[in-house]
């Protein structure tokens, strides 16, 4: 869905020939060390942010969420008013609701002074009602708790959406991830494995 992505910001270049390819239910982890440029390339493939120069491309009937690293609930009066926004049917609605039920997060509660925790609910009950064809989640773990975290597995597991999901949450690399993109130097490499078998394989390409 993105081809030969450069970008920068000032003088040096976040991505130089960065790309990022996504068939239907693929499972894709994207790893990188801090600040390689991974939430870049996610709002990219958001159509969020322009590239300097490459391609973007979403087939014309696909529909895509997407969980910033830090949800903004600003301009929502409460956290179901955020979460059904975009929503267009009953069906997702009332999903919408259930979710932040079994997240423990009140629907009429106010989206002033919410916790990060907070936040992060919302946002995984918005993204997860839609249940898009892609899904990008930009560390959705950090800061749950281990019950939620395996909740959200589980619902992972079972929606039908593609997934490219950043993380450094290693339980969650491993239970999610069938292919991993690694960022490194402004470029993506791709490994169609586990993320057990990454480290191994990156260790070798750094050699
Ligand atoms: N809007 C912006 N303006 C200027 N520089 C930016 C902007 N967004 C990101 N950067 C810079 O681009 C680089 C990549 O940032 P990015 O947030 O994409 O990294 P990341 O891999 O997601 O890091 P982390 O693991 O810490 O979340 C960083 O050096 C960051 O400072
Ligand atoms: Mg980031």
């Amino acid at each position: 869905m993105l081809q030969d992505i450069c970008l920068s910001f000032g003088a040096s270049p976040v991505l130089n020939g960065a790309e990022i390819g996504v068939s239907p239910r693929e499972r894709i982890c994207l790893v990188g060390t801090n600040g390689s440029g991974k939430s870049t390339l996610l709002k990219l493939a958001a159509g969020i942010i322009a590239p300097d120069s490459g391609t973007r491309f979403l087939q014309p009937t696909a529909t895509l969420r997407y969980l910033p690293q830090e949800p903004d609930l600003s301009g929502f009066q409460t956290v179901l008013d955020y979460v059904v926004n975009g929503l267009d049917n009953e069906a997702d609605v009332y999903r919408a609701r259930s979710f932040l039920d079994r997240l423990g997060l009140a629907a009429t509660k106010s989206t002033d002074h919410l916790s990060g925790g907070e936040l992060r609910r919302a946002g995984l009950a918005g993204v997860l009602a839609a249940a898009p064809d892609v899904l990008l989640l930009d560390e959705p773990t950090t800061p749950l708790d281990v019950a939620t975290i395996e909740w959200m597995e589980n619902e992972l597991d079972e929606l039908h959406a593609a997934i490219v999901v950043i993380s450094h949450d290693r339980r969650l690399l491993e239970s999610v991830a069938r292919s991993i993109v690694w960022l490194h130097n402004g470029r993506t490499s791709r490994l169609d494995r586990s993320f057990s078998q990454f480290e191994a394989w990156r260790d070798e390409v750094l050699e």
